[in-house]
């Protein structure tokens, strides 16, 4: 792992010396590459993450042994440009690299790309005028830029079918990032700017919500990344459900319920075929409705099943979300309603016992 950091490190250093497509930094960039392809063989993973806590650099939970200069400037570089966290993936290619280390050396802020995930912590600081004495406030938010570009990929979906994946994960590790920050009862969710926008907020709001369930039960990493991610994309099939049905003021007619009925296996369906995304959130987007008690809902199973964890995580956030926003066809309920709901359907629809952990996760339990 440090011959890997004192290779970005060189790289880096190379860069300033030489151009870009000079052959000493493709030289550099190359033994990058090996470095990356044998860490990632010892620890037969498909990426590792650095993150960087205080002066520490940060591996799986290992803080990395300090003393090498190498070492101290890459974590000073990441510090400057406020990136806290750093993922490079198995098939990490040489011009993704030269990008990274070209923003490095040059003062620019590195891209995220396919195979380099970054991961930023925006601090912003509110001075508040109060009774003449100044206060300074740190708030941790969510990135309204990564938040932007993933809203109007959200937008773009129903002509382009496409999602920028990479964008939307390094939205998700922002969530992490926020979550990890917020001490607050209250929960950074997103608020509805218009009315098609209903599914990327609620998307973001469910994907909030999953992760902080997920949290809860230790769940970390890699793995409350996927679970982040199956929250997001758990509705992508809505935006494959024309708008005249999707923003419908009034009942739906049984044959739009049939079609609204279609997204969680066309969702599915999408997300199958992308080849990077992880299983999870193909099954959650598949099993989001089914019933904990395995009774009849929709996709209809030849033999009923429990769904998964994160699926069941995702039906109680699904519901309270669902419930407690305003949405283009309906009110919000009020809230104890919307709870009152959870609870009365608790242990038929939903996971009793990720239900009640839920009430306590948003303060609405005695318990
Ligand atoms: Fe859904
Ligand atoms: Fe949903």
């Amino acid at each position: 792992m440090e011959h890997l950091v004192v290779q970005i490190a060189a790289a880096t250093n190379m860069r300033t010396l030489y151009p870009a497509n000079h052959p000493r930094v493709r030289e550099t960039v190359d033994r990058v590459i090996k470095a990356l392809k044998q860490a990632l063989e010892e620890r037969e993973s498909d990426s590792l993450t650095f993150l960087i806590v205080g002066e520490d650099l940060v591996v799986d939970d290992q803080p990395l042994r300090k003393g090498s200069l190498s070492q101290a400037q890459f974590v000073e570089a990441l510090k400057r440009r406020g990136i806290e966290r750093l993922t490079l993936a198995a098939g990490l290619t040489q011009e993704e690299m030269i990008q990274f280390i070209d923003a490095a050396a040059t003062g620019q802020a590195p891209k995220s790309s396919a195979h380099i995930v970054l991961g930023r912590v925006r601090v912003t600081i509110d001075k508040e005028s109060e009774g003449g004495q100044e206060e300074e406030k740190k708030h941790e938010e969510l990135s309204t830029e990564q938040l932007e570009r993933v809203r109007e990929a959200f937008g773009r979906f129903r002509s382009e079918r496409k999602l920028p994946l990479n964008q939307i994960q390094e939205l998700v590790w922002s969530f992490i990032d926020s979550l990890s920050h917020t001490t607050r009862a209250m929960l950074p969710l997103a608020k509805l700017k218009e009315h098609d926008e209903y599914t990327f907020v609620h998307s973001v709001n469910v994907s909030l919500l999953v992760l902080v369930q997920a949290r809860s039960f230790g769940i970390q990493g890699a793995m409350l990344h996927s679970f982040g991610m199956a929250g997001l994309l758990h509705d992508i099939g809505k935006l494959m459900v024309p708008l005249s049905v999707l923003n419908k003021s009034g009942a739906l007619e049984p044959e739009e319920w049939n079609l609204m009925k279609t997204h969680s296996e066309q969702g599915a369906w999408f997300l199958s075929e992308i080849e990077e995304t992880s299983s999870l959130p193909v099954l959650v987007a598949y099993e989001h409705h089914l019933r904990y008690d395995g009774k009849p809902n929709y996709p209809l199973l030849r033999s009923p099943r429990m769904p998964n964890l994160a699926s069941r995580m995702t039906a109680v956030a699904d519901a309270y979300d669902a419930m407690s926003t305003v949405r283009p066809y309906q009110q919000p309920m009020m809230r104890a309603t919307a709870i009152d709901i959870l609870k009365r359907r608790s242990e038929t629809f939903y996971d009793p016992l990720l239900t009640a952990n839920f009430l306590r996760l948003i303060g609405e339990s005695d318990v």
